[in-house]
């Protein structure tokens, strides 16, 4: 094989690798397996009909906002209704704080590419969003990982951490229903989490694509809105968000909103990306949402993966064996398994797949090793009867290893 180009590589590039999640869905994609496995909000979800008439409006009406070069901040009027969108979250920051992204995935890449030095220290979950993980590494931080326990991440974790005189990057957490494990930190969670990083002057990265996903009670607050209250600023959260969950992913907007100090900053490294997001896809975003969508919408999608995620549980608390503990999230897309410690569940996942189930072992998810007993499942994709079913196969595999 050549190696022209490959030799040639960067230090950074060398730390590229594919996302095993990515690797996997290509087994999972034939229809007889049951997958667990990829993070897809269902097709079902997916407001068809609406992304078609606000795509043909645009075209029709607004034919140059979609097909013309745009500024790199974002699509006007979408940076405003984002906006608008926030602060029904409880995030009051002008428009001028909204970027849109291609993907809040391309904010994680940007915050790597601004904040990360070779050796830089950067804390993160354990265990935490893959593609996080996936996006810093090219940068060529050192993660630390800290503990979580039912309640999300352990906050004296962190402050002891602090305490050793570490002066991390910043903090990467997923606060909402997180990926991989659906934990949602306590409101008194968050807040004492923000106060040790007040204290400490931790930058937080704080991504959070799922919280609107809620089936018990109301959206879970976060951090963004806690800063502004503590500090009458957007100071010590940077906070993503995307349309991928409650509209379609394909479109790939997401956005940030960004501390004031650093917007610039940020604009210019989008602009060394890609110059901006796509003009058609948030001006369809725009369109599509304009006139109410998303209050009608979710409610729907939020149905949807209530019945499955309940058909899930239902399911464990069936057929797993007692040894295996799940969480049990009140939102999102995902839970997670811990088996006891002897079973590897990379091996367990050639098992599975035998029964045509998949899930992602959990040592993806871990910055810095570990988490071999452990696995992430999907609950958003499949119909209710054919996660019942896949959760059956599933336990019958992992009853064989106990
Ligand atoms: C925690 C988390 N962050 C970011 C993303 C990327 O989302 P987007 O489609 O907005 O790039 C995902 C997608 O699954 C995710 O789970």
């Amino acid at each position: 094989m050549n190696t022209l180009w490959t030799s040639q590589l960067s230090v950074g590039a060398k730390n590229i690798t594919s996302s095993a999640i990515r690797d996997l869905l290509k087994v999972t994609e034939q229809p007889e397996i049951i997958s667990f496995a990829g993070g897809l909000p269902s097709p079902d979800c997916f407001p068809r009909e609406e992304i078609m008439a606000a795509a043909e409006r645009v075209l029709v009406e607004k034919p140059l906002a979609a097909l013309q070069y745009g500024p790199t901040e974002g699509y006007a009027p979408l940076r405003d209704f984002i906006a608008s969108l926030m602060r029904g979250r409880g995030l009051a920051v002008p428009s001028e704080q909204v970027l849109t992204l291609n993907g809040s995935q391309q904010g994680l890449d940007t915050v790597g590419k601004l904040l990360i030095d070779p050796g830089a220290l950067v804390l993160v979950e354990q265990p935490t969003y893959m593609g996080a993980l996936q996006a810093f590494r090219p940068y060529q931080p050192r993660f630390a990982p800290l503990p979580m326990d039912e309640d999300g991440l352990v906050v004296e974790a962190l402050e002891n951490l602090l305490q050793q005189g570490e002066k991390p990057r910043f903090l990467y957490l997923v606060s909402c229903f997180q990926n991989p494990t659906g934990i949602t930190p306590s409101p008194e969670r968050k807040r004492a989490l923000l106060r040790v990083a007040a204290q400490y002057g931790l930058p937080i990265v704080e991504d959070d694509p799922y919280g609107e996903l809620f089936y018990e009670g109301t959206r879970p607050p976060i951090l963004a809105a806690m800063d502004i209250e503590m500090h009458g600023e957007l100071r010590h959260v940077l906070y993503l968000s995307t349309f991928s969950k409650l509209l379609a992913p394909g479109l790939r907007v997401g956005w940030a909103a960004l501390p004031q100090e650093l917007v610039a900053k940020f604009t210019h490294a989008k602009q060394g990306l890609d110059l901006h997001t796509g003009s058609l896809a948030q001006a369809v975003a725009y369109e599509a949402c304009r006139d109410g969508l998303l209050d009608r919408h979710v409610p729907m999608i939020r149905a949807t993966y209530h019945t499955r995620r309940d058909a899930m549980l239902a399911a464990i608390d069936t057929y797993m064996p007692k040894a295996v503990v799940s969480t049990r999230p009140k939102g999102g897309m995902f839970l997670w398994l811990t088996l006891p410690s002897h079973i590897d569940t990379s091996a367990l996942l050639q098992r599975a797949l035998e029964q045509n189930v998949a899930f992602v072992p959990g040592a993806a998810f871990h910055a810095n090793g570990g988490g071999t007993h452990t696995m992430r499942l999907n609950f958003s994709h499949s119909a209710p009867e054919r996660i019942t079913e896949g959760v059956k196969r599933l336990a019958g595999s992992i009853a064989e290893v106990l």
